[in-house]
């Protein structure tokens, strides 16, 4: 009897992990994560990827954000940049944020980043002290109404609706677990070519990305492999 008991209760466990498991099946995702900006074709011999983790409620996210634009657009066609979020649990919105911007890409993909530049320039609305008193449906009503601004009064109930919705929460947990998979604990950080860029943390200027793409897409340029040996 005692015996049935213990195989009733492993079944349950059993049964319980199952369960546990498939409410993560999202991982890994049906799609790459992350924003593209201005995607270009992609070419492995001749694109430097740089990836930015972002918090669209962070100084330091929003004040690296302008230089970092400046060199994507200086590099043209040899540089794509990706855009990961990772909402810190120490910014009260910022996951509410986030999920705003899921919700934009998915139904007009052209606003992602000037939502995202939107949040930049009105984060301070956004941050812990002044919203301490405010409801989260208060915050998300302020997004809703604001994203609905930039990606067009069309989407206002879509992106109502949005937050309402399990996929918006989906993506961006993916994008959470997504950052967090990559060793990513603060924002900014930033990747380039896969490896992570040193001194993160900080705004990195203008000069500092021209310093670290010019030799890349310089070493690229080159075909011949005795050059190549000199890179090297
Ligand atoms: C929040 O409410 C408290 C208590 O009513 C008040 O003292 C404080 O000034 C309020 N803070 C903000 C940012 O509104
Ligand atoms: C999508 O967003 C872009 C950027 O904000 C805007 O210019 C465009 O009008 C929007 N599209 C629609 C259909 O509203
Ligand atoms: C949210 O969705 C649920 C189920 O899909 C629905 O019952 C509920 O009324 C919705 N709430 C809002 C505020 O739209």
């Amino acid at each position: 009897m005692q015996a049935t008991a213990m195989i009733q209760i492993l079944v349950s466990l059993v049964l319980q992990l199952l369960v546990l498991k498939g409410g993560a099946d999202y991982i890994p995702p049906s799609r790459l994560e992350g924003f593209v900006y201005q995607p270009r074709p992609f070419d492995w011999d001749d694109t430097v990827l740089i990836e930015a983790f972002y918090d669209p409620v962070c100084p330091d996210s929003r004040d690296s954000w302008p230089p970092l634009k400046k060199a994507i657009h200086h590099y043209g066609h040899r540089v794509q940049l990706v855009v990961h979020l990772l909402p810190l649990p120490y910014h009260d919105n910022a996951y509410v944020a986030s999920r705003a911007l899921h919700i934009v890409n998915r139904l007009n993909s052209s606003a992602t980043f000037p939502l995202l530049e939107w949040f930049f320039k009105h984060q301070e609305k956004f941050y812990n002290a002044p919203t301490k008193n405010l409801s989260r449906a208060s915050i998300v009503e302020k997004i809703v109404n604001s994203a609905a601004k930039v990606a067009g009064s069309s989407y206002h109930t879509a992106i109502k609706n949005g937050f309402n919705d399990t996929q918006s929460d989906y993506q961006t947990r993916v994008s959470f677990k997504y950052s967090t998979s990559r060793g990513v604990y603060g924002t900014p950080f930033f990747y380039v070519n896969g490896f992570l860029l040193p001194d993160t943390g900080s705004a990195v200027d203008y000069n500092a990305w021209r310093k670290v793409i010019d030799p890349l897409v310089g070493a690229k340029s080159v075909k011949n492999e005795e050059s190549l040996h000199y890179f090297l």
